[in-house]
C-alpha cells in the first residue's frame, strides 16, 4: 500500500470561483474577491467565436500580475479540439497554478496533456485537475486517477461537473441530489486512494441560498474538500462551511499535545476524555490544524 500521508496538500479550496475568460467586468472584479481560488474558464462558458478573445483577456490579467494572491486554474477545451491547443498555448504563457482539463474519461488524457507540457519544458509546479463529468469518466476514476502516479502527469485534484453528468445520464435534479450521491462518493473515493484533492460541482441556482448552504453542508460531509462556484454570493458560505470546525480544531491540537506528552511515546492508543484516540489520529489533526492556521494567517492579512 502506498502511503500518501506525507503528500496532501493543505492549500485551502474551499471555494473556487469560475469566470468566463470572456466577461471583462467579471474578471475585473476578482481582486476584490476573498476566494480560495479563481477557475478562469476557457470551455462551456465561452461561445465558439469568442474563444480568441477570451484567451486575449487571459493573457492580459496574467501579465498584469493581479492574480497573485489566489490559486489560478485555467479551464481549457478538450484537446481534441483546435481551440484546446491553442489553450494550452495560453496555459503555457501565463503559468497559472493548473490547468483544468474537462470531460476526462480515460488516463490517456491525462497523459496526452502531460505530454504536451513536458515536452514545452513547463515548470513542474504547473499542475493538471481533472473534470469528472461524464458517465466513463465516473466509471474509470480510479484508473484516471491513478495516473497521479506516472512521473510527470502533474494530476493533483478531480472536479465534479454534475451539470453534464446530469445532462448525459437524464438524471434529473432533485433536493439532496439523491441519485448522484453513488457517483459523487466513488469519484471522492477514487480521489482519496490515489491523494487527490476533490471538488465538488456548482450550484446553479445562485440566489437560492438555502439549498446552496444544504449543497455545502452534504459536500462537506461526503469528503469534498470545497466546491465550484458561478457567483460572488456563494463565496462567503463556501468559506465557512468547508472551513475546519473551531472545535475540530481544538480537539486536534488536544490530540497533537496528548500523543506528544513522554509518557505517549510508546502508545499507539490513548485515552482522551473517554473516548479512544489511535496514533493515527494525529496525522489527522495536524493536517486539520494547518489549514486551520493557513486560513486565520490570511485573515489576519486582510484586516
Ligand atoms: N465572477 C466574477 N464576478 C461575477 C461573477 C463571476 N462568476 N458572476 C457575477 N459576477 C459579478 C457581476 O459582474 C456583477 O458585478 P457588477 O455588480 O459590478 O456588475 C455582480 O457580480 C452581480 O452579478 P449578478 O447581476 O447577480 O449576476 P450576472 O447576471 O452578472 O451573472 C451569471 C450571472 C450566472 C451569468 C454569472 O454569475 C456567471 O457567468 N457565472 C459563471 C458561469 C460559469 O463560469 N460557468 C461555467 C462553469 S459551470
Ligand atoms: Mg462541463
Amino acid at each position: 500500500m502506498v502511503n500518501f500521508s506525507e503528500n496532501i496538500s493543505v492549500r485551502p479550496r474551499r471555494s473556487l470561483l469560475s469566470v468566463p475568460a470572456v466577461n471583462v467586468r467579471a474578471l475585473e472584479k476578482i481582486r476584490e474577491l476573498d476566494c480560495d481560488g479563481v477557475i478562469l474558464d476557457l470551455e462551456d462558458s465561452v461561445a465558439p467565436d469568442m474563444k480568441g478573445k477570451a484567451r486575449d483577456n487571459l493573457e492580459r490579467l496574467f501579465s498584469d500580475g493581479l492574480l497573485a494572491r489566489r490559486e489560478t486554474i485555467i479551464r481549457i477545451n478538450p484537446l481534441s479540439t483546435p481551440e484546446g491547443k491553442a489553450d494550452v498555448r495560453l496555459v503555457l504563457s501565463c503559468l497559472p497554478d493548473a490547468v483544468l482539463l474537462p470531460k476526462v474519461e480515460q488516463p490517456a488524457d491525462i497523459n496526452d496533456l502531460a505530454d504536451l507540457l513536458a515536452e514545452a519544458d513547463a515548470p513542474g509546479r504547473l499542475k493538471v485537475w481533472a473534470m469528472i463529468e461524464t458517465p466513463f469518466g465516473v466509471l474509470n476514476a480510479a484508473s484516471i486517477a491513478d495516473a497521479a502516479h506516472t512521473p510527470d502527469a502533474r494530476l493533483a485534484a478531480f472536479v465534479i461537473g454534475l451539470n453534464d453528468l446530469r445532462k448525459e445520464t437524464r438524471v434529473p435534479s432533485l433536493p439532496g441530489r439523491t441519485y448522484l450521491v453513488p457517483w459523487m462518493m466513488q469519484v471522492v473515493l477514487a480521489a482519496r486512494a490515489y491523494g487527490l484533492d476533490v471538488i465538488d460541482s456548482v450550484s446553479n441556482d445562485f440566489r437560492d441560498m438555502a439549498v446552496f448552504d444544504a449543497e455545502c453542508e452534504q459536500g462537506r460531509a461526503m469528503g469534498f474538500d470545497g466546491k465550484m462556484l458561478i457567483h460572488p454570493a456563494q463565496i462567503e458560505p463556501a468559506n465557512r462551511h468547508f472551513a475546519p470546525d473551531e472545535a475540530a480544531v481544538a480537539e486536534a491540537r488536544e490530540i497533537i499535545a496528548a500523543f506528544a506528552k513522554p509518557e505517549s511515546v510508546e502508545l499507539n492508543v490513548i485515552n482522551m476524555n473517554g473516548r479512544m484516540i489511535e496514533r493515527l489520529h494525529v496525522g489527522q489533526a495536524e493536517r486539520l490544524v494547518a489549514m486551520a492556521d493557513i486560513i486565520a494567517q490570511r485573515k489576519a492579512k486582510k484586516t
